[in-house]
């Protein structure tokens, strides 16, 4: 039988406006008089990528790559896969990759080789959200917005099975098997 799903807000609009305007000031600040790329990993990150970019007061330059692990499950597959590569010629550029969220940290290191290969002038992380699991695990990023539960969360453009991605809010997604 299915079960009904229960959404529990963890961050609400402003928080993360306020927080995401402090990301972007700090990265004007460390960029000042360059042109970062942002490459934002498809799909969690667009909604965070969309604020940030437009907070952050620097000509940026934005792309996307795409990296799949989970398909429709909760759980990682332990696979990482790049199903879209950035457009943009990276190599001799700052680029700054976008994270949604941290979990294992697989996609991120996967994504962080993949980036590395391009041969970019330097290569920084701004994630979002890092999971508690994560951060114990040791894993660190160059900017990050808040480090959250190991719970699943939806919102902000986290999906569970594609929905929720367009909430304003971040949430603990409870039931839905
Ligand atoms: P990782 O490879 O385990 O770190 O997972 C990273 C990717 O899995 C993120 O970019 C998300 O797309 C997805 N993901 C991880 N945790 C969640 C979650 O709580 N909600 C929705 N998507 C998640």
């Amino acid at each position: 039988m299915a079960r009904r799903s229960a959404l529990k807000r963890l961050i609400g609009r402003s928080q993360l406006r306020r927080r995401v305007r402090e990301l972007a000031a700090q990265i004007a600040h460390d960029y000042r008089g360059q042109q970062p790329v942002l490459v934002g990993t498809l799909k969690g990150s667009f909604v965070f990528l969309a604020d940030l970019a437009r907070l952050v007061d620097l000509p940026v330059e934005i792309d996307f790559i795409g990296a799949a692990s989970y398909g429709q499950a909760r759980e990682t597959s332990g696979q990482v896969r790049v199903y879209h590569e950035p457009r943009c010629e990276l190599q001799g550029r700052h680029v700054i990759l976008v994270e949604d969220i941290v979990d294992t940290g697989l996609t991120l290191e996967e994504v962080r080789r993949f980036l590395e290969a391009r041969g970019p002038a330097s290569l920084r992380v701004c994630a979002l959200l890092m999971k508690e699991r994560a951060r114990e695990a040791g894993i660190t990023v160059d900017y990050l917005g808040f480090v959250v539960p190991n719970d699943f969360l939806v919102g902000y453009g986290l999906d569970c099975a594609e929905r929720y991605r367009n909430l304003p809010d971040v949430y603990v997604l409870d039931g839905e098997g």
